[in-house]
């Protein structure tokens, strides 16, 4: 491969310099450029170069005269992931999934490759992380022995690349994109300058060959994949893994995805023989108290496609002179935002309160229809009284007290009925207008008026 020349280009603005500067000439900002070969929108000639690799020059046409096909997918025969990847691989798509260490991301794709194979598509996983012979004892724990899946454990790029341009596979796995460098630039392997480079080159050859292409990638403590998001806007679909790794269950969220739909998720439980899909998952967030206990609301919660029932819990206690407000798997801002509501509209105050809130299983909640159920879980803590014995509630909660509704209302109460949940607070704007049958339903408008509810419920 001819050696192409380096220059420096700032992750924040694109703009590029012939040589280092500690300060972007464009947008300002210190210690932003770093090395790359990659032509990037900026303020050099060439902007446009780069992107004529991307997409194959057309006429100019009207989009009513343009015929438009659905892109073809090819299940991996792991549904739940092709849940997430909306119906499967996408010939040339680029997915990035990422995740934190030992959380199943090597087993999943391995299984993943392992099914694409057997559909008769032709699979190069490339292992920069273990060795050949470490993959193959995984396959084995898989229960994958006559895998035909090849591997090459390899971390220099343009090895990968000529690899791939010999065997010409319907899809590569990059395990990780973090071990991958190229030898055109002199940053070390993880660099953002790497990343990002190697990234690009491997979107190019699939873009250019119509290899499928799975770059995983590693999760910082700060819950960014490492090269600070310049991968995410690259790629076609950015998939993350979520959950507690001492739990079986994991799941796998859509962040984009130009191929489905966003914020739907795969749900697997990990087992000794890998990952499996969990095709029901509405039930697995609850844990299983004999009696109801004080500070626990479970919350209906819409997670792309399907319902699902999370047990919120909270723990109010006496603080110290600043009191702390922790939150797992919830917004800690939306928190701090809930409390100033239940205080000044609803007359609960925690001021002088630890306040801890916790989404059982390690799952992670941002929808704010979560609000209602977070507040009561809270007042329930607060008075050391139990809600009712099969209660749910969702619901959104504004800055002025007010319940705003959640989308697909009736969707979430059937499912809780399903599970043989028997009481409900729910926005009055969910009120369906048949009853929903075992269910008894009190619709409420305003925080005070929930809060009053429970209290003459309980
Ligand atoms: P792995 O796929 O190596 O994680 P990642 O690539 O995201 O770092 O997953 C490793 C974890 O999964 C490890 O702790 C062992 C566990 N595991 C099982 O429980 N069952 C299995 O069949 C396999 C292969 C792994
Ligand atoms: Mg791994």
């Amino acid at each position: 491969m001819a050696k192409d020349k380096t220059h420096y280009v700032c992750t924040e603005c694109g703009d590029t310099s012939p040589k280092w500067l500690g300060k972007c000439p464009g947008c300002n900002a210190w210690n932003t450029l770093i090395e790359s070969t990659v032509e990037s929108g900026g303020a050099s000639k060439n902007r446009y170069a780069g992107m004529a690799a991307l997409a194959p020059s057309a006429e100019v046409a009207t989009l009513s005269d343009i015929q438009a096909h659905d892109v073809a997918r090819t299940p991996t025969g792991q549904e739940e992931l092709d849940r997430v990847l909306g119906g499967g691989m996408v010939d040339g798509g680029v997915v990035l999934i990422g995740g934190d260490p030992g959380i199943g991301k090597s087993t999943l794709l391995l299984q993943a490759m392992d099914g694409l194979q057997r559909s008769g598509m032709a699979t190069l996983y490339v292992t920069g992380e273990e060795s050949a012979a470490q993959v193959a004892l995984r396959a084995r724990r898989l229960g994958l022995d006559h895998s035909q899946v090849q591997v090459l454990a390899e971390t220099l790029l343009e090895k990968v690349l000529a690899t791939v341009d010999k065997l010409k596979p319907a899809v590569v796995v990059m395990d990780s994109i973090q071990t991958v460098y190229s030898e055109q630039l002199t940053s070390a392997p993880g660099s953002v300058a790497q990343v990002r480079e190697c990234a690009a080159h491997l979107t190019r050859m699939a873009k250019a060959t119509g290899t499928a292409v799975v770059l995983v990638g590693h999760v910082t403590k700060e819950g960014a994949l490492a090269g600070p998001r310049v991968l995410e806007h690259m790629v076609d679909t950015v998939l993350y893994f979520e959950g507690d790794t001492h739990s079986t269950y994991r799941l796998v969220r859509a962040i984009k995805n130009r191929f489905g739909a966003v914020n739907e998720i795969g749900v697997f439980a990990m087992t000794e023989k890998g990952l499996k899909g969990v095709s029901n998952p509405s039930a697995i967030f609850l844990s299983q108290h004999p009696e109801p206990v004080p500070g626990s609301c479970v919350l209906v919660t819409l997670e792309g496609t399907r319902p699902m029932l999370v047990e919120i819990q909270a723990l109010v206690d006496t603080g110290g002179p600043s009191p702390r407000r922790l939150s797992v798997g919830l917004d800690r801002d939306r928190l701090a935002m809930l409390l100033a509501v239940l205080h000044r509209h609803a007359a609960v105050a925690c001021m002088d309160q630890d306040v801890f809130v916790n989404a059982v299983g390690g799952v992670r909640i941002s929808e704010p229809a979560a609000d209602l159920a977070v507040m009561l879980a809270i007042q329930s803590s607060l008075r050391g009284k139990p809600l009712p014995q099969g209660f749910i509630a969702f619901g959104e909660v504004g800055l002025a007290g007010e319940v705003r509704p959640a989308p697909r209302g009736q969707e979430r109460l059937r499912e809780a009925a399903k599970l043989g949940f028997t009481v409900a607070v729910i926005p009055k704007s969910n009120m369906p207008k048949k009853p929903i049958e075992g269910m008894t339903l009190h619709p409420v408008e305003r925080v005070d008026e929930a809060i009053g509810l429970v209290r003459s419920l309980a």
